[in-house]
């Protein structure tokens, strides 16, 4: 873990301060790549900073951790596997490559063959998956499906039955697909929604419906133990995290709804953020940049939270998907070496829509007492038919809101009224929200979740945190034993005992 105390140690100014006292600030804090402006500028990186923790990146060994990853050595130490999801976009060692060709291309034949009516004609895409093996596939076709009228696909992850039924009472069950995610095939929600889902068709009439069944999952004799012919089954690696999932077949919904060539786009995407990441200087490379700024608010601010806000209804879904992954990677309390953290690891991530949460949470990021590192997302090509005006109050909001954060405004008469600015920001510009730019964007945020935890000393790579709380509820299932007085008490006057 890299020491901050050099970094800590430098003198700390005002945003505005910074920007007053170097013209080159702009231009030497923002970048392009991939169809993605990065501006970096509103936040405290200043040169001497990025020297200082370039320096750290290099004691940490950064680059040769990286190429260890994309040379499909074991990084995920605690599970003795490689990290394989750049693989699947054809980035990474040669074998494990190759390997993901082959699936992409059996996920490609089936594809097709839906295309082709061979399960018959087909309207609905059901999806079940939970975590990784559905934030990622929904955000895909939350995000660039709505144009395209193909097929109406819904993304099931509660074990809560409402969310199923709500499912339910819009499909046909005769001209459903049933897609199951789910990279172990053992989850509890995955497997109880799919066997209700499966019983939803019998009851309708559907004659085989295990045959009108695809399943997504790197246990693939799980999968036809369960009933799914092996020629449904779209296996992808082991090495391919679930929060890494989507580049692989678990982004089969995303295939189907915007057809083969906008996958490829996606994974071509990635790609390119794949080899700006593994080619450029570290104080030109957009995921390292983002991170330092991350570890300079976690480590030496202490801030503890994040909070990314999507000014396009079209990326509503990223927040939700950026908790798990930067959560579930980095919020971890064991150095690699399996020792405690004696430091902060990941902030907690939070977030939201533009411009609703400026009507609903903003007040805390202008006047609250937590300092809350904002990241700002939007597109410049407008999404919708309506007059542009919306597009261009939309966007003005996102510019206006980075701006009074960092400036703010006295108010010596009236303090309530006054805002004490110099709150940070980033603001990620796209050009325009297609399949590639998406790709870049998420890959980006992989590898700033990369160069957050080699700094950290973690292994960004396993999730063992979520183990403790599924054999509890695992446990309470079967009525094995008693827990603690509050909670047999809950369990008591639910009637579950
Ligand atoms: O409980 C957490 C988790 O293991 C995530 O890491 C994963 O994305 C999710 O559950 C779903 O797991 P699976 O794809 O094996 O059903």
């Amino acid at each position: 873990m890299a020491d901050w105390s050099t970094i800590a140690a430098l003198p700390q100014q005002k945003l505005t301060q910074l920007f007053d006292a170097d013209a080159g600030r702009l231009e030497r804090l923002s970048l392009d790549v991939a169809g993605i402006h990065f501006d970096f500028s509103k936040t405290h990186l200043t040169a001497e900073m990025i020297a200082a923790f370039d320096a750290l990146a290099r004691a940490s060994d950064l680059a040769g951790k990286r190429e260890a990853m994309f040379g499909g050595a074991h990084v995920n130490v605690t599970e003795d596997r490689p990290v394989e999801h750049t693989a699947e976009r054809g980035e990474g060692n040669p074998e494990s490559v190759r390997r993901a060709r082959g699936y992409h291309a059996r996920m490609r034949a089936l594809v097709d063959a839906i295309e082709a009516d061979a399960f018959g004609p087909v309207r609905h895409i059901l999806h079940i998956g939970i975590g990784g093996s559905a934030l990622g596939p929904h955000l895909l076709v939350d995000a660039l499906g709505r144009d395209s009228d193909r097929y109406d696909v819904a993304v099931v992850s509660n074990v809560d039955g409402m969310a199923l039924e709500d499912v339910f009472n819009l499909f046909d069950p005769a001209a459903t697909l049933l897609v199951v995610a789910s990279k172990t095939f053992t989850t509890t929600e995955t497997m109880m929604n799919a066997e209700s889902a499966i019983a939803w068709m019998t009851e309708h009439g559907v004659e085989d419906p295990y045959g009108r069944v695809v399943a997504l999952t790197a246990s693939p004799d799980k999968a036809i133990e369960w009933g799914v012919d092996e020629t449904r089954v779209l296996p992808f690696s082991e090495g391919v995290g679930g929060r890494y999932s989507l580049w692989s077949s678990i982004g089969f919904p995303a295939a189907i709804k915007l057809g083969w060539d906008q996958f490829e786009e996606l994974l071509e995407g990635a790609a390119e953020m794949d080899r700006h990441f593994r080619l450029a200087a570290l104080h030109e490379n957009a995921p390292v940049l983002a991170a330092f700024a991350d570890l300079y608010y976690t480590q030496v601010r202490r801030a503890e939270t994040r909070a990314p806000f999507a000014y396009d209804e079209r990326l509503r879904l990223l927040p939700s998907y950026l908790q798990q992954l930067e959560m579930e990677s980095n919020g971890k309390g064991v150095t690699i070496d399996g020792k405690p953290v004696t430091y902060p690891t990941a902030a907690i991530t939070w977030g939201g829509v533009g411009t609703d949460a400026q009507h609903a949470v903003f007040q805390l990021l202008h006047q609250g007492t937590h300092l809350v590192p904002v990241e700002f997302l939007a597109v410049i090509e407008q999404g919708d038919t309506l007059p542009e005006e919306h597009h261009r109050q939309l966007l003005l909001n996102a510019f206006a809101q980075g701006a009074a954060l960092m400036k703010g405004r006295e108010n010596p008469d009236d303090p309530a009224r006054a805002y004490p600015g110099d709150r940070p920001s980033s603001t990620l510009l796209l050009d325009q929200l297609d399949a590639r730019t998406l790709g870049a964007l998420i890959a980006f945020y992989e590898h700033r979740v990369f160069v957050n935890g080699v700094l950290l000393g973690i292994n960004s790579f396993d999730q063992f945190g979520v183990e403790l709380g599924k054999e509890m509820a695992k446990a309470a299932a079967k009525g094995g034993g008693s827990f603690d007085p509050s909670t047999d008490d809950l369990i008591r006057r639910a009637g579950l005992a």
